[in-house]
């Protein structure tokens, strides 16, 4: 089986960008230890203090944090970094090449429950010259992405990852301890009868997500004419390592729960990098109204409403939005 570095080689990554991607593997399996420990490893529950997101932080939330920012920076190659558990940038080399993007643990209220959690990570291109300090070097949309991915900690530890040229699984082989290609080329079929939503947020969505999902729930008797079934891990990474695998369609709409915050994703280190992944494996992935990777960002922690997975699926609850 293929090791990581020569499977990026071959997908005509340079040793830089091989070096980077490392890197934040070499963080990923740490993390992974860590993780796997349970509350062996003393980091479980939460500090007293609170991320710029106003969610409680979790000691392992900010365990990943530090170690992700750490290695990446020591690479050189990095001009800056941003991450979910960061309200600012932290700025790196300023000839550094690349930007990386960050959420540190996605899901982290699992790790309470010993379920799935996840590192999502987007590598960009920096613009030469500029200033390090300034956080709108990010600012570019996800079609700018170099690399995507994320590492879910699972039974198993797996990496999907992109460089552009279709999406790859690895394998944390914990015997040798570094990642082994196993899905060489990631493909999401096209239809599916499987959705993931969090249907307790039903009364508070917008008329289109409304009438796409009573249409899929009146299954076979309904205009959709056959029965569809439903899924929900509470873990971006957890809905989109399944969709990848198997199909299905992952939405977090737009609502009116707290009119403060109608959208929960975060395009810079959630949307996008879910996005580059779900479209290099053939799927597709919109706010509703347009491709999530054609959004020009005005702020690093902004918030998108997401709509992804198999194509088929995607574009039947696009016709229930009318354009903007
Ligand atoms: O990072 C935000 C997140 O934890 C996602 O990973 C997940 O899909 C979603 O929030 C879960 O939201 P909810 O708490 O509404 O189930
Ligand atoms: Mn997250």
């Amino acid at each position: 089986m293929r090791r990581l570095a020569p499977a990026l080689r071959l997908d005509g990554a340079d040793a830089e960008l091989i070096d980077l991607i490392k890197s934040i593997v070499a963080a990923c399996k740490e993390i992974s230890f860590r993780v796997g420990q349970g509350e062996l490893s003393d980091v479980l529950g939460s500090t007293l203090n609170e991320n710029v997101q106003g969610e409680t932080q979790k000691k392992l939330d900010v365990i990943s944090n530090e170690l992700l920012k750490d290695l990446i920076l020591e690479t050189g190659s990095v001009m800056a970094i941003s991450s979910e558990e960061e309200e600012s940038t932290v700025p790196g080399n300023p000839q550094g090449k690349y930007l990386v993007t960050f959420d540190p643990l996605d899901g982290s209220s699992n790790t309470d429950i010993n379920s799935l959690i996840g590192t999502i990570f987007s590598i960009l291109p920096a613009p030469q010259g500029a200033d390090p300090a300034d956080p709108s070097i990010f600012l570019q949309p996800g079609t700018a992405q170099i690399a995507a991915g994320y590492v879910l900690y699972g039974p198993a530890t797996l990496m999907a990852l992109t460089t552009g040229k279709g999406t790859k699984m690895y394998t944390l082989d914990k015997t040798y301890g570094g990642f082994l290609l196993t899905t060489e080329q990631v493909s999401i079929p096209g239809v599916t009868s499987e959705f993931a939503i969090n249907m307790s947020n039903q009364r508070y969505w917008q008329p289109a997500m409304q009438n796409y999902i009573a249409d899929l729930l009146k299954g076979k008797e309904g205009p959709r004419g056959k029965n569809f079934n439903m899924r929900w891990i509470a873990a971006m990474v957890g809905d989109v390592h399944r969709i990848l695998c198997r199909g299905g369609i992952f939405a977090y709409p737009r609502d009116l729960k707290d009119p403060k915050k109608p959208d929960k994703l975060r395009l810079m280190y959630e949307a996008n990098p879910m996005s580059f992944l779900v479209e290099q494996a053939g799927g597709a992935s919109t706010t509703g109204y347009e491709r999530i990777m054609k959004i020009q960002p005005v702020d690093i922690h902004q918030r998108v409403p997401v709509i992804l997975g198999s194509k088929h699926e995607v574009e039947s609850c696009l016709q229930y939005h009318q354009p903007m």
